[in-house]
């Protein structure tokens, strides 16, 4: 059988009848009778699958009791024109070996239990099915596109690293990453815990987000982006917070917050089906506004009767019920929030002249909410200082963050996307476990 090379079925299903091929896949589906069988092939090359026509005379019947959901098969035959609908060529078997058993009473992907829900809790199989198959090539063509597009731009794709001492969003959800004993915790005289001690002399963490390193690189190379997994330990069981997920970070020297709102992330050079999808949604030009402009909005929805679970006033985070009104009800288009209150907001994002807003910048999509979050930065070495320690966060570990704005400092700005709640966007699906291989959430690390 080996002395024919395997074709894969994306290039069976395009070909014309009339030659020997070997097929390798995975079995779908079995059916037939006791003169023939209708094997359902899959071997992940395209999401079709290639249809094999096994007459029972010429094989052992042990041997046919063993193609079975999930077991693996390597096929040789004859490529005939269909005889069936739904396919132009399917594969009339003259030799097939089962290459791996599968025993179907313990097959965790049966045709009866397909829910999502059930389908995560088999995480390490759910790649198999259509829907996953489908999600994780997407998945895959939007990585690939997000780094042609910033390429094609010219920005430099700048690796940050995952383990930091700084805390870059301020919120404190950091995953800490320690060698030390845990049993045995070395304590220093005061009776806290000796980091120096620790594997890198200090306390670190997983990061929360490469920008404070990414600017350095804006600094220096003028338009940078990360694309990389970042971590929040915040216990947000929703359906649009992961522990661990993926996030673009563009920043950019010389820019202020209006070309910071200009920079659109997909450009029109893509054919690809998806991201025709995406251009209808981006071609719509954004509503653009401030916090205290939605805080009115939302006020008077409430003085009109609209119900929240949360409050709202001036000075208060929008919790996504929030977003979602203004998104989906008030305007029905995605919005940019611009000028939210300092205290709400990163220590980085520039100052307005009204001392008590700043100019960061949320992006809000229907269905999804927040979808990108960014801000110009301080630029000013005095105010950036001034607001580090009235939030009493450590100097010492953001002197080398400081020295930007210490020399040459340039208005600059930037933003983060997160890679899978841009997923949840593309691919339609609800859940943002769903657009992950191996979701991270609290109390679930499997996999
Ligand atoms: O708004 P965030 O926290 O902004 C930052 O981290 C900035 N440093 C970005 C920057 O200016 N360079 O996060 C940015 C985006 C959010 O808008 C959201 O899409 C996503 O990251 N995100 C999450 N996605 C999944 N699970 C979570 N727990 C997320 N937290 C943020
Ligand atoms: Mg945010």
């Amino acid at each position: 059988m080996e002395t024919l090379k395997r074709t894969k079925i994306k290039a069976l299903l395009a070909s014309e009848p009339g030659v020997e091929v070997l097929a390798k896949g995975w079995v779908r589906t079995k059916r037939g009778n006791k003169q023939v069988k209708f094997i359902a092939l899959n071997d992940g090359s395209t999401i079709n699958n290639i249809q094999i026509v096994a007459n029972t005379e010429l094989f052992d019947e042990e041997l046919l009791k063993r193609i079975t959901t999930g077991a693996s098969l390597s096929v040789k035959g004859q490529l005939v024109a269909s005889m069936g609908s739904g396919q132009a060529v399917e594969i009339q078997a003259t030799e097939m070996e089962v290459l791996g058993d599968c025993d179907p009473m313990r097959f965790p992907l049966q045709k009866k239990d397909t829910t999502l829900e059930y389908l995560r809790s088999v995480a390490h199989m759910r790649l198999r099915t259509n829907t996953f198959g489908a999600v994780l090539r997407i998945r895959n063509a939007m990585a690939f596109a997000i780094h042609k597009f910033f390429n094609e731009k010219g920005f430099v794709y700048l690796h940050t690293p995952l383990i930091t001492e700084s805390d870059a969003e301020g919120a404190g959800d950091m995953f800490q990453v320690t060698t030390l004993d845990l049993k045995n915790i070395p304590l220093d005289k005061k009776g806290n815990v000796d980091f120096s001690r620790d594997f890198f002399g200090k306390k670190t963490s997983l990061t929360v987000s490469g920008q404070l390193e990414g600017e350095l690189g804006a600094t220096a190379v003028g338009e940078i982006y990360t694309f990389g997994p970042t971590f929040r330990a915040e216990n947000s069981n929703t359906p649009r917070h992961l522990a661990e997920f993926w996030m673009i970070e563009p920043e950019m020297a010389f820019y202020d917050l209006q070309d910071n709102m200009d920079l659109k992330f997909l450009n029109d050079k893509y054919d690809d089906g998806l991201i025709e999808r995406m251009q209808g949604v981006l071609g719509i030009p954004f509503q653009k506004v401030t916090y205290t402009e939605a805080v009115e909005i939302l006020e008077k929805a409430i003085a009109d009767g609209v119900k929240f679970e949360y409050p709202v006033h001036w000075g208060t985070d929008f919790q996504s019920e929030h977003e979602r009104y203004l998104v989906e009800k008030h305007f029905g288009k995605p919005v940019i929030l611009i000028d939210f209150p300092k205290d709400i907001k990163a220590f980085y994002m520039k100052q307005n002249e009204d001392g008590r807003t700043v100019r960061g910048m949320d992006v809000l999509f229907p269905k999804i909410g927040e979808i990108i979050g960014g801000s110009e930065r301080e630029a000013s070495l005095e105010k950036l200082e001034k607001r580090i320690e009235e939030l009493g966060m450590s100097r010492k570990n953001l002197e080398w963050y400081i020295d930007t704005r210490r020399y040459g400092s340039v208005p600059h700005s930037g933003f983060g996307l997160g890679f899978e709640r841009l997923l949840l966007f593309v691919t339609g699906m609800a859940n943002i476990r769903d657009v992950i291989p191996f979701p991270r959430t609290p109390k679930n690390a499997e996999f």
